[in-house]
């Protein structure tokens, strides 16, 4: 057996031999990095000041350029991506990676880079991805001329930066007829939201221009953006109504616009069209009107903010229909009639309630008690009456609960029911319950988690309570403005 084996054995190891070399050479073939890439690539390193270690590493991996770290060649050695972020790189970005034919995505994100984005990058003829987010980068983004052919760019992150100026609104879109994901957030743009941004794109699918100075109106435009899911420009300066145009875009999942200055009514025509509606923002606006009752036939909406606005009226029983919801945010509204025109039974994903300064009265709806996920509700700030209902109790998971400002009665019913809600953190009853007796120490037990407790303004008679000691995890009590003791008690620490 063995003589027989041994040929075999050596001819299968030259095999194995010249399949190493042949699969090398096709992992590395010779149409490796061009001395143009790799001057480009170290044009760019030239233009750090600091480069958290990355000549070093460069001048360590050789002279193939498509083995340095950080970037990646195509199967026909061209440089195709430049992925270095989160590198501590400081200095500027030379326009020299705009000299990377083949380049298709480039990633400079959270590193600590200043100066302009260089126009050759953002009007590449080979880029689709460039991501430049959280830097330090600042001045003006200028504008494409109208000559530029079209541009193959899908994804534009420049946000979290330091860009100022006027945000370009003519040309450089129609030229970017590619663009499918745009975010310029936490930036200084100033000027108004381009109208044409799907004049002759109908791709673009996200756009988030939050944390600007954006003015004026939100475009008509944008409403011919049919593939558009995503649509945040929240914490600018626009006003006005929405355009009537924008529910036509009816692919919209996020739509959020929250501290501006927008105004008008809640159009429940126009809304219904937004059938894929997830979150709604509107907070801090100045909307008024009435929440319309086709609120109902948003089946997928999960989060609803449309706190710090004029908003009147009852809330539309309409609104058990959207068995999705998650949070609702209505503080600081004009918003009346009793909570339980909502039928909360149908809500069992709820996880937030806010409802901080209206005038709802009426007592707290029984049905609310089934959303067995609520971990926050906020009821302060209202004309609410009556007892708590036992059935609080089985609320396991909440941990925030505010009473506070309300006319509710029988506050040793109301905190022998709560001792059974382990969880609670934090527990708001002031300016309620007033004029009632401190409850006797023996009849309260457990708050074991709670942090926060706040009773102040209740005019409550009797003592302190020497339960309040045993909170171990306590760390703010507001008792202001009760009653004093009828006598002073020597000797008594509490
Ligand atoms: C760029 O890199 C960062 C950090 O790894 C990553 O979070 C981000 O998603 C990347 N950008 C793109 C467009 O893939
Ligand atoms: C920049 O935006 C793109 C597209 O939304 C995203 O994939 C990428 O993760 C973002 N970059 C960072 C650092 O978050
Ligand atoms: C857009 O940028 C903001 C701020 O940098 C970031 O919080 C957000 O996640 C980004 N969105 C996408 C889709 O990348
Ligand atoms: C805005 O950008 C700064 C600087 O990059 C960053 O520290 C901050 O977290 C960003 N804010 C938001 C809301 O993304
Ligand atoms: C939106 O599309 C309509 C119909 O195609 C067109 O008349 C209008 O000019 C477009 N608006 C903008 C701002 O591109
Ligand atoms: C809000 O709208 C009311 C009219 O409903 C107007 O009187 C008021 O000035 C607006 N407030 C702001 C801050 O724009
Ligand atoms: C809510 O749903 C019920 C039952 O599906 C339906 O009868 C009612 O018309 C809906 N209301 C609205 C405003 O969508
Ligand atoms: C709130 O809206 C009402 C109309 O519903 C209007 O009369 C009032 O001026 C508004 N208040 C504010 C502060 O904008
Ligand atoms: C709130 O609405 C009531 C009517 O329901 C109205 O009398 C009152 O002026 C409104 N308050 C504000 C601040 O708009
Ligand atoms: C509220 O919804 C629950 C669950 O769908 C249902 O069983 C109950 O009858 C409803 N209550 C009212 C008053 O409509
Ligand atoms: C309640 O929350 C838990 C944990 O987050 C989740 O698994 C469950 O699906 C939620 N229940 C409902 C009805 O949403
Ligand atoms: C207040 O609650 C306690 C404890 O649940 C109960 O015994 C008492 O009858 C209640 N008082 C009134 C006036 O309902």
């Amino acid at each position: 057996m063995r003589p027989l084996h041994f040929p075999y054995t050596m001819c299968s190891r030259k095999l194995t031999f010249f399949a190493l070399v042949l699969l090398i050479s096709l992992a590395f073939p010779t149409s490796s990095c061009t001395e143009k890439e790799k001057e480009s690539l170290l044009h760019f390193l030239s233009g750090l000041s600091s480069d958290g270690g990355l000549a070093a590493s460069w001048k360590q991996n050789g002279a193939d350029c498509c083995e340095w770290e950080g970037v990646t060649c195509g199967e026909d050695g061209a440089v195709t991506d430049v992925s270095l972020a989160l590198k501590g790189l400081e200095g500027r970005i030379t326009p020299s990676l705009g000299n990377l034919d083949g380049l298709l995505r480039l990633n400079l994100s959270h590193n600590s880079l200043s100066g302009g984005l260089p126009l050759e990058l953002v009007s590449s003829d080979s880029i689709i991805v460039l991501d430049v987010s959280f830097n330090r980068l600042g001045g003006d983004m200028q504008e494409l001329p109208s000559s530029t052919p079209s541009r193959p760019l899908q994804v534009l992150n420049i946000s979290s930066n330091l860009f100022t100026g006027r945000f370009p609104s003519s040309t450089t879109w129609e030229v970017m007829d590619n663009l499918v994901v745009l975010n310029a957030s936490n930036n200084s743009f100033t000027g108004q939201i381009p109208d044409n941004f799907c004049s002759s794109s109908s791709l673009l699918a996200v756009v988030e221009l939050c944390y600007n100075q954006f003015t004026g109106i939100i475009p008509p435009g944008l409403g011919n953006c049919s593939m558009l899911r995503v649509l945040k420009a929240g914490h600018n300066n626009l006003r006005g109504t929405l355009p009537t145009e924008l529910f036509d875009a009816s692919l919209l999942e996020y739509l959020s616009l929250p501290s501006n200055v927008l105004d008008g009514v809640l159009d429940g025509a126009q809304i219904v069209k937004l059938s894929n509606l997830v979150t709604l923002d509107l907070g801090g606006n100045n909307f008024s009107g009435k929440i319309p009752d086709s609120i109902g036939e948003l089946e997928r909406l999960e989060e609803l903010h449309l706190d710090y606005n004029n908003i009147s009226g009852e809330l539309p029983s309409a609104l058990s229909n959207c068995t999705n919801l998650v949070t609702i945010n209505f503080k600081s509204n004009n918003l009346s009639g009793e909570l339980s025109k909502v039928n909360f039974s149908t809500l069992p994903r709820l996880k937030t309630l806010d409802v901080l300064y209206n005038n709802f009265n009426g007592r707290v709806p029984e049905s609310l008690y089934t959303c067995s996920n609520l971990t926050a509700l906020r009821l302060s700030g209202n004309n609410l009456h009556g007892q708590l209902s036992p059935r609080i109790g089985n609320l396991k998971h909440l941990t925030f609960l505010s009473l506070a400002i309300n006319s509710f009665t029988n506050i040793t019913n109301a905190l022998h029911i709560l001792q059974r809600c382990t969880n609670l953190n934090t527990l708001l009853m002031g300016s309620s319950f007033r004029g009632e007796l401190m409850p006797e120490d023996d009849f309260i037990d457990g708050f074991e988690n709670l942090q926060v407790l706040s009773l102040n303004d209740c005019s409550l008679l009797g003592k302190i309570p020497l339960w309040i000691s045993k909170l171990a995890k306590l760390e703010m009590l507001i008792l202001s403005e009760n009653q004093p003791p009828d006598q002073f008690q020597p000797g008594s620490k509490t």
